[in-house]
């Protein structure tokens, strides 16, 4: 039998002082996806942290007058505190100043060493702080600088540890050639593909010009790279190599790691590459998403554009920057965010199509069934429309979810919600209740609509966790039945259940408050 165990991550976070939009696109598809996977029976795992070593943070903590520990456990508090306020249920967080993490990545480079893969010579060429990355002269941008970012890069002379990643370039290649799903979307799988035909150069992994990271075991004049010392986290917050290492046991290899589209490199070739040297099994995905961007191109704190999603959140809440995200931009591709577009979305979509269903249907039948859910009576063509788009929307939206596309989810979801506006339009209850010969054709509609409200509920809960437990208030549903996928099948609203309005779900959102 197929064990339904799923492992995502998403990268470690370098402890700015500032989160934005873009940071948390990363977090809410993984969260969305476990929410989605633990629908679907799965028992789950779902890592995210911080990445606090390196010379990059070294220098942030000098310019904020602290020492690098007390800068990184500020800024850990600040971004775990904003993931609990965008509802991310993560299993762990890992920091990487966490011994449990120190003491394996030790482990890991004792491995490698061991192997014979790791030797002593010396690194001479260019490196990039804000990118913590190496580079050789030929492939620097024009002018000497970061070919990823185009900040200046700085010259390094250092004796260093070098890691033999040249030796895994034809095992990589066979990989990626041998699992089309190791690296997704297909665009990020050619280029890697590309890259690593090209040659692999083996890799400097230590530094000796700061001390800010972890010591090297066989030297400690050296702190290991703080990329070695971050992709370790992956395997060091399961407890692999150690006593305790039940969730390694049960949880690697990591199903997807999630990442933006910048890291699919360290992820697809670095880290495989340690791990085939250490002998551990390669993780079965990597998915590089896109970029969130503004209309003035990408955020960054020197063009001062960036967007904090802490502002965002108080001020629309978490469900609809959740939703925002997942809807708008497309899955592993670049998509833009702008506050007219979210306010929109909040608008259009959330209260207006799936707001006014859940209340023009939950008011309709506490009026005309005195606050009972009615029971269907025989159904008609436009019913039976319904019921079977309800049914054919949940198989796509499972197809687009397993995918990780929630934008193409939440799209198929959302025609089911506009159909059920439809029918409301067109068998028109209002009239029906007139008529006291059309009773059960009454009950039969409003049946038929609590339903598709009960179901979208379900559907959109991976966007909006908070959603289902406020519409179970109003459609008197038992919320121990109303949780997984299986519950998604017709006929989950029970007649005579207590009807009663609640609050609107979503606020409307006054556009005219919001520069275009
Ligand atoms: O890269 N749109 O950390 P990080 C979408 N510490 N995603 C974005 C984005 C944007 N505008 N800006 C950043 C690191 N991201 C390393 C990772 S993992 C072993 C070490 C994404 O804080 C970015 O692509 O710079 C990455 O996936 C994540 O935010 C963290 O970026």
């Amino acid at each position: 039998m197929e064990e339904k165990r799923f492992y995502i991550s998403t990268p470690i976070y370098y402890p700015s002082a500032k989160a934005h939009i873009g940071h948390a696109l990363t977090t809410v598809l993984s969260d969305a996806m476990v929410r989605y996977k633990k629908m679907r029976g799965f028992e789950t795992f779902f890592l995210t942290g911080m990445d606090e070593h390196g010379q990059k943070v070294a220098r942030a903590a000098k310019e904020a007058g602290k020492t690098p520990q007390a800068h990184v456990d500020e800024m850990a508090e600040m971004w775990s505190g904003l993931w609990k306020s965008l509802l991310i249920e993560n299993d762990d967080f890992i920091r990487t100043t966490q011994q449990r993490h120190i003491d394996a990545v030790q482990e890991i480079f004792r491995r490698i060493y061991d192997k014979g893969d790791i030797y002593l010579s010396e690194y001479e060429g260019w490196y990039c702080t804000p990118c913590e990355t190496f580079f050789t002269e030929r492939q620097l941008a024009e002018g000497k600088l970061c070919p990823d970012c185009g900040r200046p890069v700085e010259l390094v002379k250092e004796e260093a540890y070098f890691f033999k990643m040249s030796k895994y370039q034809d095992p990589l290649l066979e990989y990626m050639e041998r699992r089309p799903d190791f690296i997704q979307p297909p665009s990020r799988r050619n280029e890697m593909i590309n890259f690593v035909k090209s040659g692999l150069e083996d890799l400097s992994i230590s530094r000796t010009t700061f001390d800010w990271g972890i010591p090297v075991p066989v030297n400690s004049k050296h702190v290991i790279y703080v990329w070695f010392d971050a992709l370790s986290n992956y395997l060091t917050a399961l407890g692999w190599g150690t006593a305790e290492d039940r969730n390694y046991q049960k949880f690697w290899p990591c199903d997807i790691h999630l990442v933006g589209k910048d890291i699919v490199r360290f992820h697809t070739v670095i880290w495989p590459a340690m791990l085939l040297s250490a002998d551990i099994p390669l993780p079965k995905q990597v998915f590089g998403h896109g970029w969130v961007l503004l209309d003035s191109g990408k955020m960054s704190k020197s063009k001062g554009n960036v967007v904090d999603p802490v502002v965002l959140i108080d001020k629309y809440g978490p469900e609809a920057i959740r939703y925002f995200l997942l809807r708008e931009i497309p899955s592993g591709a670049d998509g833009y965010y702008a506050e007219i577009s979210l306010a929109q979305r909040i608008n259009t979509d959330l209260a207006n199509d799936f707001g006014n269903l859940v209340s023009r249907s939950v008011a309709m039948a506490e009026k005309y069934f005195g606050g009972k859910a009615p029971a269907p009576g025989s159904e008609e063509e436009p019913d039976r429309e319904l019921r079977e788009l309800a049914s054919e929307v949940v198989r796509e939206a499972a197809g687009f979810m397993d995918k990780m596309d929630f934008s193409g989810a939440l799209a198929a979801i959302f025609r089911l919600i506009g159909r059920a506006n439809k029918y409301i339009d067109e068998t028109m209850p209002w009239q029906l209740a007139k008529d006291p010969g059309k009773q059960a054709r009454l009950g039969t509609v409003l049946y038929y609509l609590l339903e598709v409200v009960r179901e979208s509920a379900l559907l959109l809960s991976p966007a909006t966790p908070l959603v289902p437990a406020k519409v179970w208030a109003q459609i008197g549903v038992d919320p121990e039945r109303n949780k997984s996928w299986d519950d998604l099948k017709w006929g989950g609203v029970q007649p005579g259940a207590p009807v009663r309005k609640g609050e609107n779900l979503f606020p409307r959102i006054e556009l005219s408050s919001l520069e275009a």
